[in-house]
């Protein structure tokens, strides 16, 4: 009875309401406000970030994504070329205030010393590159520094600031070695019975770090379950792994920060951004000797609030994907899984 009440929806939606809704962005608000509650969740979400991040500028404590992209944006200024005199003047004193802010914040989980150091390197170089007689910069070093004396020259003591490219550290990791790894990395499901120990995850992690993401927010969270009666209940919940999640020894929820954006425009960011960085995490597993197999996370809401109770999210958080993670069984099998040559996904020009 289900499957056919499925089928006639499917029917009535493709011959009826597909054809003529879909002709225009309103007709489909209409579409989904009238006869599919299936975006509410992804709006509400949203919505909830928005507020979130609203909510902290308007109570004078920004969240650390809020200084993220400010520190971000400034360092983008420092190396423009051609740079003009002064820059930034619309929010340079705004990065400063919200330094001090999150400076005397004490949640080091979300405001670590580290970042810190990045955005007051920033703020000092900024300083030291920018006309120093301007009004607004002069407003905003009194800000940072608490007094007007003038201040030594850096002379390339900090270290969390730009830098020129022939100065990073290069990788002797050539094209034939990552090919091989990229190679190696298939998705594996069946694994040996044996805990996966959590220095090597913090590893990975350590190499997933350094992913891009917009405006280097940062904004998704891994939280890994390995006790086995709750990393069982996490692995029942995705659709995809019914079978084969009790063989799973770890399993990693990739969890998204809609708070880190005030504006719905950016929405798709934690997917993209969580994504690179679930990317480079299971290649980083690979080189310490682990497997893992991305997992789908369907947007469904009986499932998403399991999940959301479970792993009791907030307001403004969504699961984006799972991994499962453990060490190979090497009589495990792994689908071939063909991939689409170079000539059928590039196009030029
Ligand atoms: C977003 C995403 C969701 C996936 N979901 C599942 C899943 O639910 N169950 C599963 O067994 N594999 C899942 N996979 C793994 C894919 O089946 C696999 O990546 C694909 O077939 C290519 O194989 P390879 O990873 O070995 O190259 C998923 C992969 C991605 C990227």
């Amino acid at each position: 009875m289900g499957l056919l009440l499925y089928q006639f929806k499917l029917k009535i939606q493709e011959k009826i309401l597909l054809p003529v809704m879909r002709k225009h962005p309103k007709l489909a608000d209409l579409y989904y406000f009238a006869f599919s509650s299936d975006f509410s969740r992804e709006h509400q979400k949203v919505m909830n970030g928005k507020y979130l991040h609203l909510q902290a500028l308007k109570n004078g404590r920004p969240n650390a994504f809020h200084l993220r992209r400010e520190v971000h944006r400034i360092e983008k200024g420092l190396v423009m070329r051609n740079r003009r005199d002064v820059f930034a003047l619309d929010f340079i004193k705004d990065v400063v205030k919200n330094y001090h802010i999150l400076k005397s914040q004490s949640n080091p989980k979300e405001v670590d010393a580290d970042l810190l150091n990045w955005a007051s390197s920033v703020i000092q170089k900024y300083f030291e590159s920018v006309d120093g007689a301007n009004p607004v910069v002069k407003e905003a070093k009194l800000l940072f520094y608490g007094d007007d004396k003038p201040k030594p020259k850096l002379n390339g003591q900090l270290t969390s600031v730009p830098y020129l490219r022939e100065d990073a550290t290069v990788s002797k990791v050539n094209y034939e070695s990552f090919y091989k790894l990229a190679m190696q990395r298939r998705s594996v499901r069946w694994f040996q019975d044996k805990e996966v120990p959590h220095d090597l995850i913090n590893k990975a992690m350590l190499a997933a770090t350094q992913s891009p993401s917009a405006c280097n927010r940062q904004p998704f969270e891994f939280r890994v379950f390995d006790q086995k009666e709750l990393k069982d209940k996490v692995g029942s919940i995705p659709m995809g792994i019914r079978g084969i999640f009790s063989n799973v020894p770890t399993f990693v929820v990739v969890v998204g920060k809609l708070s880190a954006y005030l504006s719905e425009r950016d929405r798709h960011v934690i997917y993209i951004d969580g994504g690179l960085a679930s990317m480079s995490f299971m290649f980083a597993l690979e080189t310490l000797g682990l497997s893992s197999f991305p997992i789908n996370w369907p947007d469904i809401e009986s499932l998403e609030k399991k999940m959301e109770d479970l792993l009791g999210l907030k307001s403004d958080e969504r699961p984006m994907m799972l991994i499962g993670i453990g060490f190979a069984d090497p009589k495990g099998g792994i689908p071939y899984s063909q991939k689409k040559s170079p000539e059928q996904l590039i196009t030029y020009n």
